[in-house]
């Protein structure tokens, strides 16, 4: 069988800082503080993938029939590895994180009744999906968990098993009027995108098992940033990772890993493979063989997860890379809240919820719109004109900075993006006004509009997250 060429490296890696920007191909005068989005590829990956397109193009049809066949097997096995799967025909790729839970989320067998929950802070696109579900037939419920920052993870569990019993309270009553026990699907994030925050994500599985609720984990931002991953071990029903996310894949390559108990469930590859077979003619698994190929598509990304894992073991491995990260992440969202006279969203709390994400109040008067226009303004001022970029959103009444630390960070950074914010706020309250100029009725009718939207939140808790 192929393999993938493990990556040799003749010198060490430069020291983390702005010293390893030359393992990226930034422009010179970009500040990335926005890794958290779309990734960054590092060049020697990129170098490393090059003779992979060269093969699909020196043969398209022996590179696609048989060569990224064997190839990307020989990645699957390494990553289900990496993930703690206790098999690798458990884990399969998939282009993106939308991708892989959009396959699951659809290809359950909804019925009249069943419930479909998702939280506030869901990625937009997938409690969208759980929105689109709910509107077609059968018209399942669509629920959701309430998360409001600043929190403890003890109030979120407690908080999560009260609402998955309440929601199992309305089961049994559907139940004794169907004759039927309704399923209740539960989309969990692993760390939410934002506030870019480490959720307690084990211990809610496990209360979904306790409460017989079938738990899909979004955990887009774990691979690469969330150490010692065992699948196995925490056991959730489906989960999904972005490999072009932390750690450095090529865009776009996501995992989907599901365990072999659930794979009847996955009846169909999205969209449908040639490997389709009809369940009642089944006579042995179909889910890896769907996987394999279900559309032509750019297989290379699969194949940089390998390169990735390589390139990350000659930085010093998952441990060393993240220590710092997350020492930056601390350090420098300090730096950033003591310049804007603000704080981070879970500083009271030992930084619990923070890995190598950080998230800052930005300095605006607690009036300020929650506007999409003040997100664009961000993006106009900083991305564009200021070159530095990091995340911005609208969260429980207030904007914040998400910042992402990664191995090319300093604190330093943290200074510059300061300095700049304060000037980007002070801008935009002189465009937009502070937001104390809207009259009563303003605040009025937007908070009747947030209660039809969202229904479990108190009025005075608006709840807007606006960024991908
Ligand atoms: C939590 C979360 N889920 C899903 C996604 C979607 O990822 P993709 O665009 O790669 O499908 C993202 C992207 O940032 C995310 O942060």
């Amino acid at each position: 069988m192929a393999a993938v060429k493990t990556l040799h490296f003749d010198s060490n890696p430069p020291p983390f800082g702005h010293e390893m920007r030359k393992c990226f191909s930034f422009d010179p005068e970009y500040i990335n503080m926005n890794h958290g989005s779309y990734g960054s590829l590092p060049s020697p990956v990129a170098e490393a993938i090059k003779p992979y397109y060269a093969m699909a193009e020196a043969n398209p049809d022996l590179f696609h029939r048989f060569t990224s066949v064997d190839l990307i097997r020989n990645v699957r096995e390494r990553m289900a590895k990496f993930i703690g799967a206790a098999h690798t025909d458990e884990v399969v790729f998939v282009p993106n994180a939308s991708h892989g839970l959009n396959a699951i989320l659809r290809d359950f067998i909804w019925e009249e009744d069943d419930i479909i929950c998702s939280c506030n802070t869901t990625y937009k696109s997938i409690s969208k999906t759980a929105q689109y579900i709910s509107d077609i037939p059968p018209h399942p419920e669509n629920s959701q968990f309430t998360i409001l920052f600043p929190t403890t993870n003890n109030e979120i569990i407690e908080n999560w098993r009260t609402y998955l019993q309440s929601l199992n309270e309305a089961r049994a009553r559907s139940a004794r009027r169907l004759g039927r026990r309704p399923k209740i699907v539960a989309v969990i994030d692993s760390i939410i995108s934002v506030p870019g925050a480490l959720l307690p994500w084990k211990e809610m599985v496990k209360i979904c098992k306790e409460e017989d609720v079938w738990s899909v984990v979004d955990a887009a931002h774990s691979i690469g940033q969330e150490l010692d991953l065992n699948l196995a071990e925490a056991d959730p029903d489906f989960w999904v990772t972005n490999c072009h996310k932390w750690l450095y894949a090529k865009r776009s390559c996501a995992l989907l890993y599901v365990p072999k108990r659930n794979q009847h469930i996955v009846k169909a590859s999205f969209p449908t493979s040639h490997a389709y077979i009809s369940p009642k003619k089944r006579t042995g698994p179909n889910f890896v063989e769907q996987y394999e190929w279900n559309g032509t598509l750019d297989f290379v990304p699969y194949i940089s997860a390998s390169c990735a894992l390589d390139f990350r073991a000659w930085l010093g491995g998952e441990h060393v890379i993240n220590a710092y990260c997350h020492r930056i992440a601390i350090e420098g969202g300090k730096r950033l809240a003591q310049i804007l006279g603000t704080e981070i969203i879970d500083q009271g709390n030992d930084f619990q919820f923070t890995l190598n994400m950080v998230n800052v109040a930005v300095p605006f008067p607690a009036t300020m719109s929650s506007d999409f226009e003040i997100d664009m303004a961000f993006r106009r001022k900083l991305l564009i004109k200021k070159k530095i970029y990091p995340a911005f959103f609208y969260h429980n009444g207030k904007w914040w900075t998400r910042c992402s630390a990664q191995v090319w960070s300093q604190v330093e950074d943290f200074e510059v993006l300061g300095e700049v914010i304060l000037e980007a706020c002070k801008e935009i309250i002189d465009e937009f006004g502070d937001g104390s100029e809207r009259t009563m009725t303003d605040v009025e009718d937007n908070m009747e509009k947030l209660a039809v939207r969202e229904p479990n939140v108190q009025s005075n808790q608006e709840v807007v997250c606006i960024y991908s």
